[in-house]
């Protein structure tokens, strides 16, 4: 019997980003694949770093006494995740771990954009999951400039207030419970049309996004503005009519009312804004994936994502 573990580690954001594999059978004969931040690779096997350095802490060595830490002990530990899994699927396991290797040591960029309520961010959730990258909801940072300025009692047109807001956002804190008002939306996509404060925006989304190992980032100019050499891009869309009934049924989830016939308006307010706006306005970027989720449920889009980059990562292993 083997025990396999998996697991990966993505360190403080100003620590070079690592993630490693390790594997490790009951005898602790480990496998170890590692992936640091300047696109190297350590690869060792029962402990052994082929640099010769023995830095590996977890599992011990073959001389070890210790215990392989039991999966509960790893997931306590946040930094942490572990998966147990079964003996057969060890080799399949390792074999990814290999493929990875291929991804890893270049960045992956996954840029998502769309209008609001499309279901992109779920989407981009479960890629970055998936393909362990980082990951940016970009509109939380134009909703933390127009927090800001609502906090202070400024009006949303206050251009040097909003570059500060927007010099002062940090991406590690962003609040989604505080910043995913529907009212905040509203301001964001009015502080949203300033360049000043989308060229400082989108200079911290860049650096996000080329911090190993890769991230996806969803928006309205990933594809176009932020990430124009992304690797992949999609652009997830939806009729304002089905996002509508979507949100009521969301806010109807959690016992609140609505009147669909408003949320409709707001929908289309919201999309006029950002497809309006002189300054990086919402579309699909020439090579952009479109995905359409009026009748597709998020599991299939997921899938219908999966298969494209897939492909594009296969392409690129053999490149
Ligand atoms: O996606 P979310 O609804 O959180 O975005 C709020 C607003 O922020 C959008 O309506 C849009 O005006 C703006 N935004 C943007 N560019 C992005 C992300 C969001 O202009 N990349």
């Amino acid at each position: 019997m083997k025990y396999v573990y998996v697991h990966w580690k993505h360190e403080k954001a100003e620590e070079p980003s690592h993630l490693w594999y390790e594997i490790a059978d009951d005898k602790f004969q480990n496998r170890t694949i590692e992936f640091y931040a300047d696109g190297s690779v350590g690869f060792a096997v029962r402990s052994e770093a082929t640099d010769g350095s023995d830095d590996l802490e977890i599992g011990g060595t073959t001389n070890s006494t210790e215990g392989f830490p039991d999966v509960e002990e790893i997931n306590s530990d946040k930094e942490f995740e572990a998966l147990e899994i079964t003996a057969a699927e060890f080799d399949q396991q390792w074999r990814k771990a290999l493929a990875s290797r291929r991804h890893m040591t270049r960045l992956l960029t996954i840029a998502i954009d769309g209008p609001a309520g499309a279901g992109k961010g779920t989407l981009a959730r479960r890629l970055a999951d998936h393909y362990r990258l980082n990951l940016l909801d970009t509109g939380l940072t134009y909703r933390a400039v127009a927090y800001a300025l609502i906090q202070h009692a400024l009006p949303l047109d206050n251009v040097s207030a909003a570059e500060t807001a927007a010099r002062q956002v940090d991406l590690a804190k962003l609040d989604r419970s505080v910043l995913s008002a529907h009212a905040v939306g509203e301001a964001a996509s009015k502080v949203a049309v300033f360049p000043t404060v989308r060229r400082i925006l989108v200079e911290k989304q860049r650096a996000f996004a080329t911090t190993p190992p890769g991230a996806v980032l969803d928006g309205r100019d990933i594809g176009t503005v932020v990430c124009p050499d992304a690797d992949i891009k999609l652009y997830v869309t939806a009729s304002a009519e089905v996002r509508a009934r979507r949100r009521l049924a969301e806010i109807e989830s959690i016992g609140g009312t609505a009147d669909f016939t408003e949320i409709l308006a707001d929908i289309v307010r919201r999309d006029e804004r950002d497809m309006g706006r002189a300054d990086s306005p919402l579309k699909p970027a020439a090579d952009a994936h479109l995905l359409d989720t009026s009748e597709m449920a998020i599991e299939a889009a997921f899938l219908a994502a999966m298969a494209i980059i897939d492909d594009v990562l296969a392409k690129r292993d053999k490149a």
